[in-house]
């Protein structure tokens, strides 16, 4: 069956067809998806019957992987983490915040892919802001307020040892390792342009972005509430509905992305790989 690429017909996302993501790909299928993943930033492979095998197969023919910090992987693998939540779990839902993979790393992840293991029958729906549209949707005059601005990015608002997953945080299934290590900083440009496309868009947000170089402390805050406001406006955003077998692949370079609840009493899992950084972010 040929592949085929269908539009969300939203702000970003496609669903592909016509794969086999069980058995090895040929360069030219690689090729194709990967220009469909630069396109429309966000695909969802539904139908699949992949292992982990499979998973980290598929992951490399993107560039590799990428390097996972505070999470300790599953049982068996270096390069898997499980995205998990149990039925009567009660701590507070993870990634319910709009944020780029590992945007404090020097060399960030590419891209993420999720492989659904187990979807509760409703709800869980991973959201994805395009922050590409975000950033062509301002004026010139409103652009020109961000263009040539550092972001300071660092883990320690979650990862440190007092963040939101340190000590503090009680009873969560996922195995998440808080460190020190999370203080570190590291910058980025605001708005780059997409290393492979050209185009330009907000890279992360408020959460992992911690500051803005030369800005007073209490007017970066400011400014990155107002903006992240702006960069999750429902006009960029498009809900992904997880199905049974289903891996979705994303681009942080060109969206962010946040977790939703709605699935109480239900199991959610999924196994998550991410796509090593191609010349830089
Ligand atoms: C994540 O941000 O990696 C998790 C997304 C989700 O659980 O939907």
């Amino acid at each position: 069956m040929p592949l085929r690429v269908e539009p969300s017909g939203g702000a970003c996302g496609a669903r592909v067809t016509g794969l086999d993501l069980s058995k090895p790909l040929d360069a030219e299928t690689v090729a194709a998806v990967r220009a469909a993943w630069l396109q429309h930033h966000v695909l969802a492979f539904p139908d699949q019957a992949m292992t982990d095998d499979d998973l980290e197969r598929f992951t490399c023919y993107f560039g590799g992987f990428g390097d996972d910090p505070f999470f300790a992987p599953i049982p068996g693998r270096q390069h898997i983490a499980a995205i998990r939540r149990e039925a009567d779990e009660q701590s507070p839902l993870f990634a319910e915040n709009w944020h780029a993979d590992w945007s404090f790393q020097a060399r960030p992840p590419a891209g993420t892919c999720l492989l659904a293991i187990d979807i509760p029958p409703h709800g869980g729906d991973t959201l994805f802001a395009n922050q590409h549209l975000a950033w062509e949707s301002l004026t010139t005059d409103q652009q020109s307020r961000y263009a040539d601005l550092i972001a300071i990015h660092s883990a320690r608002l979650p990862y440190a040892p007092d963040g939101t997953y340190g000590a503090k945080d009680k009873g969560r299934s996922m195995d998440i390792r808080p460190s020190e290590a999370a203080l570190a900083t590291q910058i980025h440009p605001l708005v780059p342009a997409h290393p492979e496309t050209g185009r330009r868009g907000f890279y992360s947000t408020l959460g992992y972005i911690v500051g803005i170089e030369g800005m007073a402390q209490d007017a970066a805050i400011t400014l990155l509430m107002e903006l992240q406001a702006w960069q999750g406006d429902e006009r960029f955003v498009f809900a992904q509905k997880w199905e049974p077998g289903m891996l979705v692949m994303w681009d942080n370079r060109s969206v962010l992305h946040r977790a939703t609840g709605g699935y109480e009493g239900y199991r959610r899992e999924l196994h998550r790989t991410t796509i090593a950084a191609w010349n830089g972010v």
